[in-house]
């Protein structure tokens, strides 16, 4: 194989190594895909000013998220069903993070539980994000094994109390672990890597979920189980409610309006993430690069203002610092990296946005992330 330098060439790998169904469940988004696309075409638009002559000696991309320090200013996002992408997944990508030192989140929905992760971490600190679901008693011991696990800050997802269609998922027949039928054992015939490696792990199902819910032995359709159990009737008191108990750093993922921005201050926050779920919810909705500028407009001085959506080099991660984002998050560029190559890919992705990152910011005429801001970009091609 030739040498990998790319987020790209990770993602054809990734789509030859892993099963159709998690493939697709990762790359894609909801009905026409148009907000999943918009989130890498917008920061395309954007455009660089090179500057010269810049003594570029003594870089550094550290910087802090949520007052932690970072490595640089990307953390791994909350991704459902990572362990299906390569066995044992959600573990080795946190270890490839705290190699690199950058932070961890874990989805409620990892296949990997809290306690694998902590104990295969040997306890380091990650994040844990949260899914509002209606029986508040597993609520309640969801942050209690969180807290227990050492993580360091609680993300609630705001904007998946419904999930968004998406089509292939409903085509494939999404589950974790697959169901047998022909065409799915055809296809994971032909990815015998990937089969070996579910062979050699126990962690097959939601990790989190099952034998922790009553009555949840298997959990069969992801999206008819969404519907019995994530709660819509989500609100702010919730936020509240979560946060007391808690009493921890709280990150709130989904912001996309202004006005929800402006709630989510009021809510006593940490930080906000600026997301559309990487398309996946409503489709239609503004890229998260174009979303971005207003709400740190309203709120950047109040809370500390993330983003995802779209980031698939550093120099998107530059684009997104420069419009006021001080942190952002990378799903599917993690993911191709660990479809692709286990925890070596995961390590991959990280030095290739990482290396993209530092270089763009020397070209850009910087040494140090902090000094970062909308004066590297080129006036009328980045949104206000
Ligand atoms: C879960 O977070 C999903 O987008 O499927």
């Amino acid at each position: 194989m030739s040498v990998i330098t790319t987020i790209e060439e990770l993602r054809l790998l990734a789509k030859k190594r892993v099963p159709r169904m998690f493939y697709d469940y990762a790359d894609s988004g909801s009905w026409t895909e148009s907000t999943y696309r918009a989130n890498e075409s917008d920061f395309q638009k954007i455009k660089l000013r090179q500057r010269v002559a810049v003594n570029m000696e003594g870089r550094s991309t550290a910087t802090t998220m949520i007052g932690q320090k970072v490595a640089m200013p990307v953390a791994i996002a909350p991704t459902g069903l990572t362990g299906m992408q390569h066995a044992d997944g959600e573990i080795l990508a946190a270890r490839a993070a705290k190699k690199f030192g950058v932070p961890f989140t874990l989805s409620t929905m990892s296949i990997c539980s809290i306690e694998d992760v902590s104990k295969g971490t040997d306890g380091h600190p990650f994040w844990f994000q949260l899914y509002v679901m209606r029986d508040r008693d597993f609520i309640e011991r969801l942050i209690e094994r969180a807290r227990a696990a050492n993580c360091s800050a609680l993300v609630i997802t705001l904007d998946l109390q419904i999930l968004g269609q998406r089509h292939k998922d409903l085509k494939n027949g999404l589950s974790a672990p697959p169901k047998l039928t022909i065409p799915n054992i055809l296809n994971i015939a032909t990815k015998p890597r990937w089969a070996l490696g579910m062979l050699g792990t126990s962690r097959r199902e939601f990790g989190n979920i099952v034998g922790h819910v009553k009555g949840v032995e298997n959990m069969g359709s992801l999206s008819a189980w969404t519907a019995q159990q994530f709660d819509p009737r989500l609100n702010w008191g919730d936020v509240e409610w979560i946060k007391k108990r808690w009493g921890g750093k709280i990150i709130l993922k989904g912001i996309q309006d202004v006005e929800d921005a402006r709630l989510a201050v009021e809510s006593g926050a940490d930080a906000m993430i600026v997301s559309n779920h990487g398309g996946r919810q409503l489709d239609g909705a503004q890229s998260s690069i174009e979303a971005l500028p207003a709400i740190v407009d309203a709120v950047g001085k109040q809370i500390e203002v993330h983003m995802d959506g779209g980031i698939r080099s550093g120099q998107d991660v530059l684009k997104a610092r420069a419009l006021g984002a001080h942190g952002t998050y990378i799903g599917r560029a993690f993911l191709y990296g660990l479809g692709a190559m286990g925890q070596p890919g995961v390590e991959k992705a990280l030095q290739i946005i990482h290396n993209e990152l530092d270089l763009t910011m020397a070209f850009c005429g910087r040494t140090q992330m902090d000094t970062v801001d909308k004066s590297i970009l080129l006036p009328g091609t980045f949104p206000q």
